[in-house]
């Protein structure tokens, strides 16, 4: 088991790449399944989600390669029809492979994914679309049993309580492009990843209109053809470094960072007050060394509202910017898993119903905290490295692992006093916390 230590106080500077977007590559390796032609597949990040996605598709039957540091070659000539809880449960965004099996094989048995700590993650919008297809689902003993031999192009709503769905939207996308007929999906999600999906169907030969609207019109094709695709940067990670420079008072130059991807997000910081510099299509710079934030309030949304892979992030920012912050989460109300941890650390955070008030005339310090989930784990690391008094200890960061590759490292890089130990080198008093 590891442990990150790391000393803050320090104003990070210089430049930093981000890797490819875990959420764009999750799908588009499930996509793979669409075709028995050789597909290759670069510019993917080195995460255990995506390790766990390689396995299961293996186990479904394609030949997995990994070719390189960031890019495979999978060949699907033939494939099952059953992804089982075992590997299913280990990532439960693995149920955007319910789609492309259904569309392959015309019939899929997949465990329900499970919750996780950031809420339930029910796939009732995925099943609605299914059956407005014609498809025949079946939920029984914790798998969902998908009878396609009947599928048809329609149209459908597949908007929630929360708005649009991404894996949803994904799932339905990847059964239509396959199935005859015109399928239009109504209130469909736009986010980039969605589109960058979309954009790798398309050069595969699927006939799709309205990529990065809320309308997708998909024209049913015969037979899909193998693809070499780019994954598109990672935004996430990309909005964590630009924090980073805030929260540090730094100056950080992040290359791969997508304006248009994060429209919603630049708005905010410089309705904070801090101006986020484009220089260029593909990089964004901030210089936060003289920076005094406003607070603000921020409602996470579907894109392209405000993203909710951010707000953990946000909150720490807000902790040390003076002034009362509100922050809604509208997409999973329960997303407050870092707030304890950051009330640990000198935050002066309130939680009421889907918002976090947040006083913001703080200063953080130092303090053993624990990871609970992928984007709890960056903002712990984010208010470490703002803390200028004592040490922070982030345990269980194997959560950490899943959505961001080698985080410590490139912040070594940018200047931060930060490593990866095993645990045991935690000082006593803190062992067995775990
Ligand atoms: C995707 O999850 C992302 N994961 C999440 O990123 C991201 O937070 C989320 O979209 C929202 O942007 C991947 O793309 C692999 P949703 P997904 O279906 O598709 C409700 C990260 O940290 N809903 O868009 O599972 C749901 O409960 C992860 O990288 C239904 O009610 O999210 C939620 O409140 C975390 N019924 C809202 O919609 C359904 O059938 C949005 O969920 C499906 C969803």
């Amino acid at each position: 088991m590891e442990v990150i230590r790391l000393k803050g106080g320090k104003p990070l500077k210089g430049e930093v790449t981000v890797g490819g977007a875990k959420n764009a590559a999750l799908p588009i390796f499930a996509a793979t399944l669409l075709t028995d032609e050789p597909c290759v597949l670069e510019n993917v990040p080195d995460l255990s989600d995506i390790r766990s996605m390689a396995e299961i598709i293996r186990y479904l039957g394609a030949e997995v390669e990994k070719t390189g540091a960031h890019s495979y070659r999978i060949h699907a000539k033939k494939i099952g029809t059953r992804a089982p809880y075992e590997l299913v449960r280990k990532m439960r965004a693995s149920i955007c492979l319910l789609g492309p099996i259904v569309a392959r094989m015309r019939k899929a048995e997949i465990s329900y994914p499970g919750g996780c700590v950031i809420g339930p993650r029910p796939i009732d919008l995925h099943i609605k679309g299914l059956k407005k297809l014609n498809c025949d689902v079946r939920e029984q003993g914790g798998y969902i049993h998908v009878d396609a031999s009947r599928i048809q192009g329609d149209e459908l709503f597949l908007g929630g309580r929360q708005g649009s769905t991404v894996t949803g939207t994904e799932n339905i996308l990847m059964a239509a492009v396959l199935t005859p007929g015109v399928t239009v999906i109504d209130s469909a999600a736009c986010e980039p990843e969605v589109e960058d999906l979309c954009n790798m169907l398309v050069k595969m030969g699927a006939k799709i209109e309205g990529i990065g609207s809320h309308r997708l019109v998909i024209e049913g094709v015969k037979k899909l053809n193998g693809v070499t695709h780019s994954v598109i940067p990672d935004r996430i990670e990309a909005g964590t470094y630009l924090i980073a420079a805030i929260m540090t008072k730094g100056d950080i130059t992040v290359h791969g960072a997508r304006a248009r991807d994060l429209t919603a997000f630049i708005d905010k910081l410089e309705e904070a007050g801090q101006p986020v510099q484009i220089e260029g299509e593909n990089t964004l710079r901030i210089r936060a060394t003289h920076s005094s934030l406003r607070p603000v309030d921020i409602i996470t949304l579907p894109h392209p509202g405000f993203p909710t892979d951010l707000q953990a992030q946000m909150c720490a920012l807000m902790a040390q910017t003076p002034g009362l912050s509100i922050i809604t989460e509208r997409v999973y109300p329960n997303r407050f898993m870092h707030v304890p941890e950051l009330q640990r650390m000198g935050a002066d955070i309130a939680i009421e119903g889907p918002s976090a008030i947040i006083k913001g005339d703080r200063r953080l310090s130092g303090a053993p905290v624990m990871a609970s989930d992928l984007r709890a784990s960056a903002a712990l690391i984010l208010a470490g490295l703002a803390a200028d008094t004592g040490e922070t200890w982030v345990q269980r960061i194997y959560h950490l692992d899943r959505g961001y590759e080698t985080l410590d490292k490139k912040f070594q890089i940018l200047g931060a006093d930060i490593e990866r130990l095993d645990a045991s080198a935690m000082p006593k008093e803190l062992q067995g916390e775990e």
